[in-house]
């Protein structure tokens, strides 16, 4: 019996860090089995480790209060929770519907703190700032600090992106002139300057490096439901970018999904990039799904294949399909 523990135990130890399959728009269970709560995401890499944090709709959340969930990983696929990591009553008067959404979280290496930014606003989204948290840890109780308009900008969906250089990065979108993409200060406590403004009305902004370009993606503005969501590149975050291109045939709206985050994974052998995206369950938000593909990138040309279900290898950076 004892023995047998052992085994099984050996086993997962040995499956967990190769690819298990990731299935786009399928149930996603954490350790618990748990369809996984990390909505509107962002990864923060940790050595190893991914962090995952998200929205979580749990349907035993308490109604007046907004939860942000975090989850780990060592091969992007199989899932730790590891805590509802923000758990907060509305900290302004932001009436029943306020909203707290697609959370970021930036490690600082020199202050060794947690840095959160999340979109807060009140149902009618007429708010529209950052709300910033810390913690001394990547998976502890996150304090709120405050909550604040970017350089003086309206801001409602968010991005994170960390340059090769490490300097960290939000993109915000900002509603009357497009999205912005800003440096974070160097603790990361504010965000300090600006680096481009897109003219683009898009949201779910999200930023790559790849050999050697930047490519940005992101979602027209309409709400809940899918749109074709579309991407530029540029030779410098400064810009100039080139004119917005479809990232799958628009027909499909973007199979369903919305955008939040580009990963790049560098193994080994190559590296993959990754979209993460959302399918969104407006009437039910807690089973909303996932949509994670690995990108087809290169020489300024990017796009999201019809989702199936694949695997990745962390060490060496190759995905295969798996169906
Ligand atoms: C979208 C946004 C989502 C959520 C939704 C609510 O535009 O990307 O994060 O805020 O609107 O309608």
């Amino acid at each position: 019996m004892r023995t047998g523990v052992v085994l099984a135990g050996l086993f997962l130890a040995a499956s967990w860090t190769q690819a298990s399959t990731i299935k786009p728009g399928d149930i996603w269970p954490d350790d618990h089995g748990q369809h996984i709560q990390a909505h509107g995401g962002g990864i923060t890499k940790l050595g190893h480790n991914y962090y995952w944090f998200g929205e979580d709709y749990s349907p035993s959340n308490s109604k007046d209060k907004r939860y942000l969930a975090c989850y780990s990983s060592d091969n992007l696929s199989d899932w730790v929770f590891r805590n509802q990591v923000v758990k907060l009553s509305s900290p302004e008067d932001l009436g029943r519907d306020w909203v707290l959404q697609r959370p970021k979280v930036f490690f600082n290496t020199k202050t060794r703190k947690y840095v959160m930014y999340a979109h807060i606003d009140d149902g009618n989204y007429k708010f529209a700032r950052v709300a910033l948290f810390t913690c001394d840890k990547p998976d502890g109780d996150y304090n709120y600090v405050r909550c604040f308009r970017p350089l003086n900008h309206e801001s409602r969906d968010i991005g994170q992106f960390i340059d090769d250089d490490g300097q960290a990065y939000l993109i915000f979108e900002d509603r009357p002139f497009g999205f912005r993409i800003a440096k974070l200060s160097a603790d990361y406590l504010d965000v300090e300057k600006e680096v481009c403004l897109v003219p683009m009305h898009l949201e779910g902004g999200a930023v790559v490096h790849f050999q050697g370009l930047y490519y940005t993606v992101g979602s027209d503005l309409t709400g809940w439901d899918p749109n074709p969501n579309r991407y530029a590149t540029a030779k410098s975050l400064e810009g100039p970018w080139s004119e917005f291109k479809h990232i799958a045939p628009p027909e499909t709206k973007t199979y369903g999904s919305q955008s939040t985050l580009m990963l790049k994974v560098v193994g080994e052998k190559t590296t993959a990039v990754i979209f993460l995206a959302d399918i969104w369950k407006p009437k039910n938000l807690s089973d909303s799904r996932y949509l994670w593909m690995p990108l087809q990138i290169g020489e300024g040309k990017l796009s999201l294949p019809a989702p199936k279900q694949w695997s990745l290898d962390i060490k060496t950076g190759e995905f295969s399909f798996t169906n």
